[in-house]
């Protein structure tokens, strides 16, 4: 750990050889404190953020961008715009502004600017560099870092987007002291993901530190998003196009994904459906009851669902069968082997299947 004028900050390497790029994590690195402009590829940078996030903290990210030519666009706010129509915008926005292949595109905001921005950097001209600066907590902790981008489809979710990497992942803890409480849950079920399925450490002190992370106390924060990043890092440095392993970060989100969709998007937080997904999953693993309900407790402390809302098994069957898992037109999930040690198969209880998918129809 070292000092950057007033701030701290931790610095953890998501290691792709040439594409390699580093998460910084700290508090006070907005307004100036942290020098962004080092990874702004040519003179130019266009500001994707949101109505909600950019009249609270574009300023702060200008700061960190002395001598660049700044351009910004405001996207409306919330999942339901996570569009081909709203990236169409984005593309707009960098014809207007002139933008060429040495253009910069920074996200600001949550995983829905993340995710929408990151897809229009992989797209305009083939391809322009791009930064995330994430905002929420489930984007601190993952939708920034990895490369994944896109946007929803009518038919499914996330169904269109590209494997891009950014240049650099800047994380101001500080951005976390205006998020709302919910939102904050929301991500708290990205974080408690990790323990479940590679570091049952992690949720060892996830289940002592709840009430602290629920308070948002600035080191238990840090350290969550911290230990989060290194544990996305290494999997995504092992397998970036999830021709494996990266699936394990999926837990919860075939159920996730089906209920954010057939709920209609935005009704549950993207957060909230992979906690219900979670226990769905869990359910449907061969694993003691003792270590369900322990997953279960944990989820409820932090004040996210544990049930899914009423869907219809056709459904949920039509909802699911749109997941990128799919092999052969056979559903996969990523189960437990144990708690803290997760796995993608096609090998599962179909009937159980049924169980925990019919018990609300
Ligand atoms: P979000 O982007 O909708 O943000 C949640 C809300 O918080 C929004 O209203 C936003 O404007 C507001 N907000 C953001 N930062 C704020 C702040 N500091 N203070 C006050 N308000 C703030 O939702 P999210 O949970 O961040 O992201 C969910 C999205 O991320 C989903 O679309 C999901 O599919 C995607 N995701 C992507 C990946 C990936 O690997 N690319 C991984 C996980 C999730
Ligand atoms: N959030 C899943 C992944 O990045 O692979």
């Amino acid at each position: 750990m070292y000092s950057t004028r007033m701030s701290l900050h931790t610095t953890i390497m998501v290691s792709l050889g040439d594409r390699s790029y580093p998460i910084v994590v700290g508090n006070g690195l907005l307004n100036g404190a942290f020098d962004l402009s080092t990874f702004v590829v040519g003179d130019d940078c266009l500001i994707v953020s949101n109505v909600t996030v950019a009249p609270l903290y574009q300023d702060g990210v200008l700061a960190n961008l002395v001598g660049k030519t700044v351009s910004t666009i405001e996207l409306p706010d919330g999942e339901a715009y996570k569009s081909i129509g709203t990236m169409q915008t984005i593309l707009d926005r960098l014809v207007e502004t002139g933008a060429n292949r040495d253009t910069t595109v920074i996200a600001l905001g949550g995983g829905v600017v993340g995710d929408i921005a990151g897809f229009a950097a992989a797209c305009y001209m083939r391809g322009v560099s791009f930064i995330q600066v994430p905002t929420t907590l489930l984007a601190q902790v993952d939708s920034s870092v990895g490369g994944k981008t896109g946007v929803n489809h009518p038919g499914g979710k996330n169904l269109v987007g590209a494997f891009h990497q950014p240049q650099v992942v800047m994380i101001d803890t500080d951005t976390l002291t205006t998020l709302p409480d919910r939102e904050l849950q929301a991500g708290l079920a990205e974080v408690i993901k990790y323990g479940a399925i590679c570091d049952l450490d992690f949720l060892g002190w996830l289940e002592n530190n709840m009430p602290a992370l629920l308070d948002k106390e600035p080191q238990a924060l840090a350290y969550a998003i911290q230990r989060s990043c290194e544990l996305k890092a290494e999997v995504v440095a092992e397998d970036e196009r999830e021709a494996g392993r990266r699936a394990i970060l999926n837990f919860g989100h075939t159920f996730g994904h089906a209920i954010e969709h057939c709920c209609g998007y935005g009704e549950w937080l993207h957060g909230e459906a992979v906690a219900a997904g979670m226990i769905m999953a869990a359910e449907l693993s061969d694993i003691a009851e003792t270590d369900v309900a322990r997953l279960r407790a944990l989820i409820t402390a932090a004040g996210l669902p544990t049930r899914p809302p009423a869907i219809a098994a056709d459904d949920w069957m039509r909802a699911m069968g749109m997941d990128k898992k799919v092999q052969k037109k056979t559903l996969r999930f990523v189960l437990m082997r144990a708690l803290g040690d997760a796995q993608v198969t096609e090998s599962y209880d179909a009937e159980r299947l049924q169980q925990i998918i019919g018990v609300n129809d």
